[in-house]
């Protein structure tokens, strides 16, 4: 008997990063199309899934104690289903129906299509699919917010860095063909979406194995002798690139902001920044790993780029875009970090002077290279204290940086009410700020608001009644 002879419901709990986010809307939109409904709470719901993360420790054991709630109420209502999707299925494959025999359905990162195969077989019993298979076929999406999407431009990584487990959950790097994402764009600014994320583990690096005969947009032209030389393929053509695509979707009517996450520094080139500099719809903010400062740690965590590299990339940067927000990522306490080295991180850290940065303590995860270096894992309490001291700089920046938008006036994305205060409205700079603000309007409208004050995290101000009326 199929398990669909009565409406169900399901539940879906999503740990991890943006591309599971963007997964989960994904399983929902086929769970919708199989005739599920979404239930409020995991109690009410037939099927119970899970979309994993194991980038860190931390991340596996939160995961494992939702799980344990899972169970008892599998022993409550023997009914239900247990399915667990994701990075961290994917990095144990079969060995979660050891762990958790009461899971009837595990399937990695790219395999949400299964899920569908296994809820409409006719009989239900434990499976597990994790083969890679690059994209997954269309699948409907139920997006959070009707005016932002997810695009998935790319699957899997090609970088072999030393701690890092997604080149083992997500497999081989592989590009969405140019045209499909074009037209995906194209349908979401017709569904009325004003704000998109591309998505990929390291986005510049989109296209490289695409070739196209199209000519690249003249403003291109002088950054890419790379398009230019003969690809050694006959005439197949050259690469696309990510400006291009950058450029294609920010032309798309309708579409008003374009991000991205995330790009490798060593791949940030100056096409990009120019798109930046030129296109007032494609954001100004650039998400920049910088992982650590000392060139000797940035070599044994495999990241191709060393101190300077990084520095000169900045300088780049905020040479053609004076006024960009920079954010990044930090390892600390990576195997072997001596107090040098640490503060080398300080240092860099200190002359970028980032809006933000997200700040990890290093997680040794099975199957990395890194995962070996036992010999030279830092104590505990070295790397807390680190952190400490990591963080205290990183928030200092993040306040001053903040301060100079007090006085403008800047266009803010509505997304909803404010979680602090439901008189007030809560938006998104192109900066990529949240705004707090006294006004009026509907999520997904865009109005200018006068900045009034600034924390660290956020700003404050009133919608600018004068700048409307203009
Ligand atoms: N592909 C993205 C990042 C994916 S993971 C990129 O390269 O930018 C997000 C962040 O988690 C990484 O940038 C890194 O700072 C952190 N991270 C990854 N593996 C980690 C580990 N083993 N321990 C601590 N932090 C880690
Ligand atoms: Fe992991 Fe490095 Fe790939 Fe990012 S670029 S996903 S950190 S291996
Ligand atoms: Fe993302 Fe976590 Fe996988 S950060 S790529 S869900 S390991």
């Amino acid at each position: 008997m199929s398990v669909l002879a009565d409406p169900k419901r399901y539940h879906v709990t999503t740990f991890g990063c943006q591309m599971n986010e963007h997964d989960s809307e994904r399983m929902k939109g086929m769970l919708e199309t199989l005739g599920y409904d979404e239930a409020q709470a995991p109690e009410d719901a037939d099927l119970l899934l899970f979309n994993t993360c194991s980038i860190r420790e931390s991340a596996d054991s939160r995961f494992v104690a939702h799980l344990g709630h899972a169970k008892r109420m599998k022993k409550e209502r023997p009914g239900v289903l247990v399915g667990v999707g994701g990075c961290w299925a994917q990095s144990v494959k079969d060995e979660v129906f050891e762990r958790f025999p009461f899971v009837d359905v595990a399937f990695g990162p790219g395999q949400i299509n299964k899920l569908a195969e296994f809820l409409t077989a006719e009989s239900i019993t434990a499976q597990g699919y994790f083969e890679f298979e690059g994209f997954p076929a269309h699948l409907p999406t139920k997006r959070n917010r009707d005016f932002q999407a997810w695009v998935q431009i790319a699957v899997g990584c090609n970088l072999k860095c030393s701690y890092c487990i997604v080149p083992s959950t997500r497999g081989r790097e592989s590009s969405r063909p140019y045209e499909q994402l074009v037209d995906e764009v194209t349908r979401l600014a017709a569904d009325g979406v004003k704000e998109i994320t591309l998505l990929g583990q390291n986005v510049n690096a989109y296209g490289r194995d695409l070739r196209t005969s199209d000519p690249l947009p003249d403003a291109l032209l002088p950054f890419h002798e790379a398009a230019k030389r003969p690809t050694g393929s006959g005439d197949k053509g050259r690469p696309r690139t990510f400006a291009e695509l950058l450029t294609a979707v920010a032309d798309i009517d309708g579409i008003e902001r374009v991000r991205y996450t995330s790009p490798h520094p060593k791949d940030i080139r100056e096409d990009v920044v120019a798109v930046h500099a030129a296109l007032p719809e494609v954001c100004d903010h650039i998400h920049l790993p910088l992982q650590a400062g000392s060139s000797r740690i940035l070599k044994k965590m495999r990241r191709t780029y060393d101190k300077q590299r990084f520095l000169d990339r900045v300088a780049m940067i905020r040479e053609q875009c004076p006024d960009i927000s920079l954010s990044t990522d930090i390892i600390v306490g990576f195997p072997g970090e001596t107090e040098e080295e640490f503060q080398e991180t300080l240092e860099v850290v200190d002359a970028v002077r980032f809006d933000s940065a997200f700040t990890f303590v290093f997680s040794p995860r099975r199957g990395t290279e890194a995962a070996e270096m036992t010999d030279e894992f830092v104590p505990h309490p070295v790397k807390v204290e680190r952190m400490e001291r990591l963080v205290a700089l990183v928030q200092k920046h993040a306040r001053e940086r903040t301060q100079r938008f007090v006085g403008r006036t800047v266009d803010v994305l509505i997304e909803g009410e404010s979680r602090t205060d439901s008189d007030r409205l809560r938006g998104r700079t192109s900066h990529n700020k949240v705004v707090n603000f006294t006004g009026f309007g509907v999520p997904g409208q865009t109005v200018p608001v006068e900045i009034t004050g600034a924390t660290s995290q956020t700003l404050s101000g009133e919608m600018s009644l004068l700048t409307l009326s203009a």
